[in-house]
């Protein structure tokens, strides 16, 4: 069967975006944004990553260390409770991503010791539930299982902190996300977990019209520069994750994970000044022009 493989097609859907400069009046432009109550200098966001000690001794922390040195908010992915507690501790603001096990209970404990190690949110990737075998997932020998929205219902009521659910990609989800309760939603298709799915940027606007300000909109996959942010404010995010195009920078320990970001922001803040924005609440989508030639 040909398919087409979802990381490029997302990033010919961040190419096909161009934008239109706008100068007078401008300036240089506050990056700054609030999210849950609390001010980060920066709308890019560490994506919830795990196993970084395979790209770095003590990854897991050397990712933190570099979202804490930036001021952004930071996601951890899968991880042993102890561990996450270590990663807590570096300082970051951190939200926790907790996978859809089957064992509710896995669950639950999970959710706890991330919000007393200090998390400032949870969550959940809904999308790691299904193989692709056509069956239930099972990651490093856990089961998983699809949730329903009485099961999200349930987390959001047990975290007592924001809750964000991640692997969103439609406005089915969405909904049902503000249905039960949940702070935000993370719009992603978790670096190409299948193939032919839609770019989020693709999906923003539809989502961000069907749920309106009821739900944060987080977004992640393929972004690599300030310009890829910039589309993603643009078409209605809240904020922007970046994983993968962070890992080679990890290499170099979190001070160099801050330098990526610090620069990322920088490029952001050439194309808000370039196109007339003077604060990332203020970005719509006025200045982008998609490409039919
Ligand atoms: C090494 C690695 C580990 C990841 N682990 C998790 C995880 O445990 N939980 C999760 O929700 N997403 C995980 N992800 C997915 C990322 O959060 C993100 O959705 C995806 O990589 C797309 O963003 P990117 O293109 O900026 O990397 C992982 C990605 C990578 C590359």
């Amino acid at each position: 069967m040909y398919t087409k493989n979802t990381d490029e097609l997302t990033r010919e859907y961040f190419d096909s975006i161009m934008v239109v400069p706008r100068y007078l009046d401008g300036d240089i432009p506050d990056t700054s944004i609030e999210l849950f109550g609390k001010k980060y200098n920066t709308p890019v966001m560490t994506a919830a990553l795990s196993h970084l000690h395979n790209t770095v001794d003590n990854g897991m922390c050397e990712y933190a260390k570099g979202a804490l040195m930036a001021h952004a908010l930071h996601f951890v992915g899968m991880s042993e409770d102890d561990e996450f507690d270590e990663i807590a501790a570096v300082g970051a603001d951190t939200v926790k991503i907790v996978k859809p096990h089957s064992d509710e209970s896995v669950i639950f404990t999970k959710i706890e010791r991330a919000v007393k190690a200090g998390a400032v949110a949870v969550g959940m990737d809904i999308d790691h539930s299904i193989s692709s075998h056509g069956t239930y997932d099972n990651v490093l020998g856990l089961p998983m299982e699809p949730k329903t929205t009485e099961q999200i219902k349930s987390y959001v009521k047990a975290a007592g902190v924001p809750f964000i659910v991640k692997g969103v990609l439609s406005t089915e989800d969405a909904y049902k996300c503000a249905e039960a309760g949940a702070t935000g939603i993370i719009v992603s298709h978790h670096h190409g977990i299948m193939d032919s799915m839609v770019p989020p940027l693709y999906m923003l606007p539809e989502i961000k019209k069907a749920v309106g300000d009821s739900l944060k909109i987080i977004v992640d996959c393929g972004f690599e520069s300030g310009m890829d942010v910039y589309k993603a404010l643009a078409l209605g995010a809240d904020g922007v994750g970046i994983g993968r195009a962070l890992m080679g920078p990890l290499k170099g320990g979190g001070e160099a994970v801050y330098k990526r970001i610090e620069e990322i922001n920088g490029e952001l803040k050439t194309v808000m000044a370039r196109t007339g924005f003077k604060s990332v609440k203020d970005i719509d989508s006025s200045a982008l022009r998609f490409r039919t030639f």
